[in-house]
């Protein structure tokens, strides 16, 4: 990183918002003058030959490893991994997915498959067939690296596309057909060299395939661009804090884009020691983690703070969090109580901030150097114009309610909703603005507070879920003739799924079925997406051309005056 590069000081808000240019953020990169990129070559190789050669990358645990990795590791070790590729015959383009528990290999799979040109689409875990399938398909993806312990949720044989199977760790290993070839990785490893020929791309190639929920169809791969590092680099920098000696914990999942942006991408192109911790979710797991590492920066969502705080302080004095000097929330409604708990229990406020898998990277935050208001998500970031519009794009008056919407053309912005033209445009529909569909007001300071969704998108436990999914998979079951899906508030998980379901003849409500149904989805899809409740009812309020009318049942719910019901059918 060239370190004379002029730019405006973060101290001060105003003067580094009025003073900005992301082409002045270009020119920390090699490629400002070559024009030609790779995102795995500035996240790793950069630092490899650099200064941070044997600074730690990835610090990895769980229940069963121990490990760190160098940069100089991870330069070597993705470079072997993109020459397993190469073997196979995978080229620019193709796309990789990867399918497994949060481990070393993804981000040694990750970074191989960016290094060739290659687009990565990284899958949760927790993902049962039908997801499994839907992105797969949807993709066209050529090679899957998965474990054989997940490797019966993949329909392989329903996937004319995927030709390659890579199988990290022990297990079962199924035989080739004439449609599928399966490896180990640790063979494959063994056998590939460790000097690669990087593929330079083109700022605008495709890089990383998330795929996302909105509040109709199946769930839509985003993809983002080689360019977005310009944004990522920036934000982590300024909003994270990273310096030299930091050591940074970013808990999500690299399924979801808030584990790849600034799990990996941000802190990795700020050369910073990153840890990933395996395993499950528990308080004190978490904080043996932050007293392990001695972590100074971590990045979290509220569900998680929410259920830290059941922890008593003297629980918590029981593990020396004193590393820690920089809090992080994403993903869903921070509570000014939890900013105000946390202060309490860490002595430290917790930075909220706002950002969607479509945007790539964050877009507004709270910044170190800034008063935060507890409540708020902040203050756009320098060189991202954001704005509170009307439905003709107009911006409203100072506290009045209206959709968070983004100026076009900062530099993460997704490039495509994979295959479908249609669902990009429909972001676009208010002409140079991204319409997030988030419902939000800005203070007179210029604050943005967040106020709900204007759509049926559901946000549990930090995670986005489509309603369509959820019932989709809830209409395959024998004894349901139609159901929809609602999310519930909730004092820990923000909103729980609820779903409504009528039954086809010859079936009868009972707790017995309720309790199938959600066991119905969370094998079939994934636990997080199961229902917490099932509602039988004699029937589903619909308008006149038979959509089910998802927020009627909500105000039902919830006591909410309903609303225009001119269209439902009597
Ligand atoms: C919600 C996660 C309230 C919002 C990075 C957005 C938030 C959706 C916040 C994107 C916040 C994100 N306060 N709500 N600070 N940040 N959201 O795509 O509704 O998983 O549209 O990206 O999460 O979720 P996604």
């Amino acid at each position: 990183m060239s370190h004379s590069i002029k730019q405006p000081n973060m101290q001060d808000y105003d003067e580094a918002y009025a003073n900005f240019s992301w082409k002045e953020v270009e020119e920390a990169f090699s490629w400002h003058e070559s024009g030609k990129v790779n995102m795995a070559y500035e996240a790793i190789d950069r630092h490899a030959e650099s200064f941070r050669k044997n600074k730690v990358a990835l610090y990895y645990s769980d229940e069963k490893r121990d490990e760190k990795y160098t940069f100089q590791d991870m330069k070597y070790l993705s470079n072997t991994f993109g020459n397993v590729l190469r073997n196979l015959g995978i080229e620019k383009g193709e796309r990789v997915f990867l399918f497994m528990p949060r481990s070393p290999e993804i981000y040694i799979s990750m970074m191989g498959t960016l290094k060739i040109g290659a687009i990565a689409g990284p899958l949760f875990e927790a993902f049962m067939e039908q997801a499994v399938f839907d992105r797969l398909e949807n993709s066209d993806a050529s090679v899957l690296v998965t474990t054989p312990e997940l490797l019966p949720r993949v329909p392989y044989k329903e996937l004319p596309s995927l030709k390659h199977i890579i199988l990290v760790g022990d297990g079962e290993i199924p035989n080739n057909s004439k449609d599928i070839n399966f490896y180990v990785y640790e063979q494959e490893m063994r056998k590939a060299s460790r000097e690669l020929e990087i593929e330079w791309m083109d700022r605008e190639d495709g890089m990383i395939l998330h795929y996302t929920s909105g509040s109709t169809g199946k769930p839509k791969g985003v993809l983002h661009v080689h360019n977005a590092m310009i944004h990522q680099y920036q934000t982590a920098k300024w909003i994270l804090d990273l310096k030299e000696d930091d050591i940074y914990w970013c808990t999500a999942d690299p399924g979801w884009v808030t584990g790849t942006s600034y799990g990996v991408f941000g802190p990795w192109l700020n050369g910073a020691s990153n840890v990933i911790r395996g395993g499950r979710f528990s308080p004190e797991d978490w904080y043996s983690t932050i007293e392990k590492y001695r972590v100074t920066i971590w990045y979290s969502a509220p569900t998680a703070f929410r259920r830290l705080m059941a922890v008593d302080e003297e629980g918590i004095k029981q593990f020396d969090l004193s590393s820690l000097r920089h809090i992080l929330s994403v993903g869903e409604p921070l509570n000014a109580e939890v900013v105000h708990w946390g202060r309490k229990v860490y002595g430290l406020s917790i930075h909220d901030h706002w950002w969607m898998t479509e945007t790539g990277g964050i877009i507004v935050s709270n910044y170190p150097s800034m008063e935060i208001k507890p409540g708020s998500m902040g203050k756009p970031f320098p060189g991202v114009e954001a704005a509170i519009l009307d439905g003709e794009g107009n911006e409203v008056p100072r506290g009045q309610m209206g959709h968070l919407c983004v100026k076009s053309g900062w530099p993460a912005m997704m490039r495509h909703i994979w295959k479908n033209e249609e669902k990009l445009n429909g972001y676009f529909e208010i002409p140079g603005w991204f319409d997030s569909e988030d419902l939000a007001t800005m203070d007179e300071d210029g604050y943005i507070w967040f106020e709900g969704r204007d759509d049926d998108v559901i946000l549990t436990s930090g995670e986005r879920v489509g309603p369509f999914e959820v019932e989709s998979k809830l209409v395959e079951h024998p004894s349901v003739a139609e159901a929809a899906v609602i999310g519930k508030p909730d004092p820990v998980r923000g909103e729980i799924i609820k779903a409504f379901v009528s039954l086809r003849e010859g079936y009868e409500k009972s707790d017995g079925l309720e309790k199938e149904l959600r066991e119905f989805v969370k094998k079939g899809l994934a636990a997080h997406v199961a229902p917490r409740e099932v509602e039988i009812r004699d029937f589903l309020p619909k308008t006149r051309s038979g959509k089910i009318m998802r927020r009627v049942l909500k105000a039902w719910e919830l006591d909410l005056p309903t609303g225009d019901l001119s269209t439902m059918e009597k």
